[in-house]
């Protein structure tokens, strides 16, 4: 492939290369006619000149990466993983305490007011299996958040408090699991409360057409209380009987690909993004893209914060080495090539940064705005 130079991104464009000259000028750069270009500097250039250009590259890397993202049932070398379990429900109905007590930790304790504002994963070992938990906020103002959730999900845990019934946030979190065509179980939560109206709330569910087993319907209910562990053993089952019939795989001998939940900056590990991994196996030293950020994985923690070497499907990690904090819901890839890797991540912030531009519906003053 020939590399560009000025002359031939002139020619390319159909502008004088006195203009190109002048925009590297501008940038501080003094070039000549033969001066080679790296692709994201000419599509800098072409954008500062307002002129829509495709660098066409040998390979659609872009392409290739969808194709990671299909789990091939015929493929050799599939195993059983854990179900993803999505816990979704109004607000303060109970979900935080409800991981907490099937993690038996005391992760509500410390949140801010109690309300969950980040997506958070955990893994429950239950039968010597592993159950891998997801907990969203259930506040109104997250429900893309949940929608997001959803996506990596096998399974939705609806939590209903007895004592508040169906309310708002439980249809919305009912629509999201509808149209994440999963299953669900209900969790009639908080049962140890006295004076639940029980019929109340199953009739409530069989109005959102959410219609209870113990009714000649298709949705298991089950009573608990995240607050004694009533019914959770229980829970557990049944979110593993279901496991069973559907038979969630993953290939654990290839490279792994996934989504980021969450990614945060934390003072003395840089960008720290929360992974799931949906297939493959995740390892200390693997080049990793994930939205525009890449970068390898320097450090993974389980989610103890115990330091891991390898993370397999199903299993939420957080991930420190990557460049810059990618987006949460973006899927991550592992590549063989870091060369690949930086690439993707470049063009993607440039389209990223294209678009921004676009949307402000006004051209770039100066070329050192576009790079910033
Ligand atoms: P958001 O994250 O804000 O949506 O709330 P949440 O659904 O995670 O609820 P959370 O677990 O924070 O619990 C809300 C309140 O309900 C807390 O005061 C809990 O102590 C209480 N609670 C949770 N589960 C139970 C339960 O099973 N029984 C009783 N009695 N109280 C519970
Ligand atoms: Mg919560």
């Amino acid at each position: 492939e020939a590399p560009i130079t000025v002359r031939s991104l002139s020619e390319g464009m159909g502008r004088p290369a006195n203009s190109i000259l002048q925009v590297l000028f501008k940038a501080g750069r003094m070039a000549t006619m033969n001066d080679s270009l790296t692709e994201e500097e000419a599509l800098e250039i072409a954008l500062e000149l307002g002129v829509e250009l495709e660098i066409k590259s040998g390979r659609d890397l872009e392409a290739e990466l969808e194709e990671l993202l299909e789990i091939d049932e015929d493929e050799a070398g599939l195993a059983l993983r854990p179900p993803v379990v999505t816990i979704l429900g109004h607000v303060d109905h109970g979900k935080t305490t409800m991981v907490d007590r099937l993690r038996s930790g005391n992760t509500a304790a410390g949140e801010a007011g109690g309300i969950t504002q980040h997506i958070a994963a955990y893994q429950v070992m239950h039968n010597g299996k592993a159950v891998t938990f997801v907990d969203t906020p259930g506040h109104a103002a997250f429900g893309e958040m949940r929608a997001r959730g959803a996506n990596v999900t096998d399974l939705v845990i609806l939590v209903v408090a007895a004592d508040d019934g169906v309310m708002p946030q439980t249809e919305e979190a009912i629509s999201h699991a509808k149209a994440a065509e999963v299953p669900m179980i209900v969790a009639l939560n908080k049962i140890d409360l006295p004076g639940v109206d029980e019929q109340k709330t199953l009739q409530g569910l069989a109005q959102q057409n959410v219609l209870p087993a113990e009714w000649g319907g298709d949705v298991e209910v089950v009573r608990t209380s995240g607050e004694t562990g009533q019914g959770l053993d229980e829970l557990l089952e049944t979110i593993q009987l279901t496991a069973e019939l559907n038979e969630y795989k993953a290939n654990p001998d290839r490279d792994a690909v996934g989504t980021c939940l969450e990614a945060f900056r934390n003072e003395g590990r840089g960008p720290v993004s929360w992974f799931i991994v949906q297939n493959g196996t995740l390892k200390v030293g693997d080049v990793v893209l994930c939205g525009s950020a890449y970068g390898k994985v320097r450090a993974m923690y389980d989610d103890r914060d115990n330091p891991i070497k390898k993370a397999g499907p199903s299993m939420p990690v957080k991930v420190s080495g990557l460049d810059e904090v990618p987006a949460a819901g973006a899927h991550f890839f592992v590549l063989k090539s870091l060369e690949d890797a930086r690439e993707l991540a470049e063009q993607r912030k440039f389209a990223g940064r294209s678009e921004e531009l676009a949307s402000m519906n006004q051209r770039p003053q100066t070329f050192d705005e576009i790079m910033a």
